[in-house]
């Protein structure tokens, strides 16, 4: 059964080889986005003559002030771009990174147990933020337009207000009842006390006010003025770490993206500090050893999660930040060790996890909505797939007061102790411990799909999950699935630990339910998550669709699409 497939993958492979996509070919652009009012000042950027970097750009500052529970420039990302011109993808790398006075036990107690909240809450779980680098780098190296220019949608609304709805609500609720706000958080996003009512206007003056300095100052006015030793002294105030070196020291790292092969189609996918793509290139190249698409449902959904359990097993031990520790990149993205891990697989019995690796897996805490990704096909086919985030809900819930930046969490996607599980229930070895400049593994996965068919542009938020809901995504595709299919499909997860497969409602019939129990697998339903932003192209007819996943949808904003 196994050759079979490896047949058939080698001839469908002459795609690949193909000629790059024309300029000429594309005839419509497309965005989708997690906010409308982001979605509509990308599109009026491109309007304006922008390029899909310029919209990101826009796109990307607009979600930071419209959607504050999921990204921000408090906050960091990954930007995947492709150039049609240059022929060229390439990642770019806003990771946040640890303060230089960080060390591997920082949130440790005495006895060497994990401080659960210290990673989590307030100024000392926030990495130094990388987004505004990003900005300022698109915007220069890739863009067409002035960055102040790009930013200027962004300014208006957090100066003059964005109408409140429900999910922001929601997401006020939650970060209120689990946590500790800081006192300009809440008199921003609560004012006397009271969580907003819908439409109510959200004004953030301080952030406008960040937002204008990176405008005119770009990195420099974010990274090494009299702003930012301000930014650093409230800070330290109330608990960080930061010196005003980290901020000097911080620039994006542009990356060669990860390239798999997958049924003669490329697809383009985050690299390390990413696990995003040597995770989906591992599972994609495990069940490309098997005849995949002639199972039956169940036995298709085993090998799915058998293949995740493995790839996840290898990011808990593997990896970690590129430019700190060795990644065996090419090893794991292999098809020798796919098929060394397929050879493992019983398609009877679900694997049972290792004495060995009997680590401390706990369920996670809800993460569908936090973070947030958008997904840019300007008019002459040149893509941005972008994932941003602050980390958790509102990050670590803090905000500084003169800059009004929401600061980020994202320390906790280290691993405050080998194999300790973080907030998704991650577990992580030594090569993901803390280090002072080093960046959090991610799980962050932008991605491109390239096939006969035509262009995929995709990505989610999710935490953990990210990265099975862009390989269902990209199975979906390959299944003949359109965009709308793309970010609707039933999900299912499984992360090596703890050993249990999520999955949402509907996803699985009582008989395949059944047929994974049979086999040893332990399942639990969960609400429904993620917020898939896909733009797909048409080779044949140039049709482009771009479709949000209707988990995400934000009611009650007027406003005119393309
Ligand atoms: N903070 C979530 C991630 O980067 O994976």
């Amino acid at each position: 059964m196994l050759k079979i497939l490896r047949l058939l993958l080698f001839v469908n492979l002459t795609f690949t080889c193909g000629e790059p996509i024309q300029a000429e070919s594309f005839k419509a652009a497309g965005i989708a986005s997690a906010h409308p009012l982001a979605t509509k000042a990308g599109y009026e950027i491109l309007e304006q003559g922008g390029n899909a970097f310029d919209a990101a750009v826009t796109v990307s500052a607009v979600l930071s002030v419209v959607e504050p529970y999921s990204s921000g420039l408090g906050g960091g990302g990954f930007f995947l771009l492709h150039s049609v011109e240059k022929n060229e993808s390439i990642f770019i790398d806003a990771r946040e990174k640890a303060p230089s006075m960080a060390n591997r036990d920082m949130y440790l107690d005495e006895n060497g147990d994990v401080l659960r909240t210290a990673s989590l809450n307030g100024p000392l779980a926030s990495g130094i933020p990388g987004l505004p680098a990003a900005l300022h780098h698109v915007a220069n190296k890739h863009g067409s337009m002035p960055l102040y220019k790009l930013l200027q949608p962004a300014i208006v609304l957090a100066r003059n207000g964005f109408p409140a709805y429900e999910r922001l609500i929601t997401a006020l609720t939650v970060a209120e009842r689990s946590r500790t706000l800081s006192p300009k958080f809440k008199a921003v996003f609560m004012p006397n006390g009271k969580l907003p009512n819908v439409g109510e206007v959200i004004k953030q003056p301080e952030l406008a006010k960040t937002l204008e300095i990176i405008a005119s100052s770009g990195q420099e006015g974010f990274y090494s003025s009299f702003f930012t030793e301000t930014m650093i002294e409230e800070a330290r105030e109330d608990g960080s770490i930061w010196l005003a070196d980290d901020f000097k020291n911080y620039s994006v790292v542009e990356r060669e993206p990860i390239t798999i092969n997958f049924l003669g189609a490329q697809l383009t996918t985050a690299p390390p500090p990413s696990s995003g793509g040597t995770t989906i290139a591992t599972i994609l190249n495990i069940i490309s050893e098997f005849d995949f698409s002639r199972m039956d449902t169940s036995t298709r959904a085993h090998l799915i999660i058998e293949a995740m359990r493995r790839a996840y097993r290898d990011r808990a031990f593997y990896l970690g930040d590129p430019d700190f520790v060795d990644v065996p990149i090419s090893k794991l993205i292999s098809k020798e060790h796919a098929l060394d891990l397929a050879q493992t697989i019983d398609m009877e019995a679900a694997t049972p996890i290792h004495k060995d690796d009997q680590l401390d897996g706990k369920l996670a805490w809800n993460e569908g909505a936090h973070t947030s990704h958008f997904s840019i096909l300007d008019m002459n086919g040149n893509r941005a797939a972008v994932t941003q985030t602050i980390n958790t809900w509102f990050g670590s819930g803090y905000m500084l007061p003169s800059s009004g930046l929401i600061l980020n969490n994202e320390m906790d996607d280290f691993s405050a102790k080998p194999f300790a599980p973080n907030r998704y229930g991650l577990v992580h070895g030594e090569q993901n411990s803390i280090q002072p400049n080093k960046r959090m593994l991610s799980s962050m996965t932008p991605t491109f799909i390239e096939s006969d068919r035509g262009l995929a542009i995709l990505g989610t938020p999710g935490g953990a999950r990210i990265i099975t809901m862009v390989l269902l995504s990209i199975l979906d595709y390959f299944d003949g699935g359109d965009a709308k299919s793309m970010t609707a499909s039933k999900r299912f997860h499984h992360q090596f630990l703890p050993d249990v497969i999520r999955y949402e409602k509907d996803t699985f019939s009582d008989e395949v339910l059944k047929g994974l129990e049979t086999k040893g697998h332990t399942l639990q339903e969960i609400s429904s998550y993620g917020n898939m932003q896909v733009v797909t192209w048409e080779n044949e007819s140039g049709k482009v669709e771009s479709s949000s996943d209707p988990r995400g949808i934000i009611e009650g904003y007027d406003i005119d699409f393309y």
